[in-house]
């Protein structure tokens, strides 16, 4: 089977953000001490995706380039395209068709931050399997996200997006796993009441042919998904938290890399040194000493 391509989805016009967002992409907003699109982005990584197309508006591409480049400094293969409009996130696979063709697919919205033991084999698992697979995660506004409903037996009934009365409390997170038949079902997805076209009308084009998986994610995972100041502000202080009393970075790309073997320990060495005034910087700099660099 081909290799697994990723895409992150990183457009729309942040409005729920504003005034943050009225000169800046939602995504490169600061999480702690990071671009918020490294989370996304070190997720991919650690599911072992290296293809990646960066989907933006138009005005934000540059931006975006200036930040993360053609990903070779992380042992990346980065490509870039523009949505001219937020019309749906199950959109960004007729964007991203040309690139996508023939390989299975994940999905990342740009604004979700995962974290959790175990992620890796999590997502590293799916590799070869057929159909879709979905995490849901446990919350307490379940009406703001697509929400999925079980039966007594725990098997998927349906998916529902953004229900007034929700029938669980389990919401669908950002993060999307498809296999090579995506672009031939994504042509079925029609524009929703609100003019959207849905992810939450493909996943449950999979439920229709029993091609679905929803894996719930347990407590020791963290979800956020930062669409509003307040979840910003906690994501940002769950970041900082971790790696202070853990001392281990979160979502570092050169760190994630290195532990891919995609670069050496003189990369990451060398990307420490260009960051030597921060503390980000000196973890770089401190990995790199603990696993032999001179
Ligand atoms: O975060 C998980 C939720 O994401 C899921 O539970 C929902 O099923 C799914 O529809 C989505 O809901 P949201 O209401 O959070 O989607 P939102 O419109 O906020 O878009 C999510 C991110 O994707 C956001 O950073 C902007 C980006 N986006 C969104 C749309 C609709 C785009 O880049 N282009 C788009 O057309």
């Amino acid at each position: 089977m081909k290799p697994r391509k990723g895409i992150i989805l990183a457009g729309g016009s942040g409005t729920r953000l504003r005034p943050l967002t009225l000169a800046v992409s939602k995504q490169l907003l600061p999480v702690y001490d990071k671009p918020m699109i490294y989370y996304p982005l070190t997720t991919l990584m650690l599911a072992g995706i290296r293809d990646i197309l960066i989907i933006t508006t138009a005005e934000d591409q540059a931006a975006f380039q200036r930040l993360l480049g053609d990903g070779s400094q992380w042992g990346l293969n980065l490509s870039y395209a523009v949505q001219d409009q937020p019309d749906g996130v199950a959109r960004a696979f007729v964007i991203g068709a040309d690139f996508l063709r023939g390989h299975p697919a994940c999905l990342i919205l740009g604004d979700n931050i995962l974290y959790g033991h175990g992620i890796q084999q999590a997502v590293q698992d799916l590799d070869g399997k057929k159909g879709a697979t979905v995490f849901g995660y446990h919350v307490d506004e379940p009406e703001q996200y697509g929400v999925v409903q079980f039966d007594k037996g725990g098997k998927v009934v349906s998916i529902e997006e953004k229900p007034r009365k929700p029938k669980s409390s389990w919401a669908v997170i950002g993060l999307y796993f498809y296999d090579d038949t995506v672009l031939d079902r994504v042509g079925e997805v029609k524009p929703s009441k609100r003019g959207e076209y849905e992810i939450t009308d493909l996943n449950n084009l999979y439920l229709r042919d029993g091609q679905l998986r929803v894996e719930r994610l347990g407590r020791g995972f963290a979800w956020f998904d930062t669409g509003s100041c307040h979840s910003l502000l906690e994501a940002s202080s769950f970041v900082r938290a971790l790696q202070a009393r853990q001392g281990q970075l979160v979502a570092s790309p050169e760190e994630i890399a290195y532990h891919n073997r995609w670069i050496t320990i003189d990369d990451l060495e060398k990307a420490g040194r260009r960051l030597a005034k921060t503390e980000y910087g000196k973890a770089l700099l401190e990995r790199a000493r603990l696993n032999g660099s001179a």
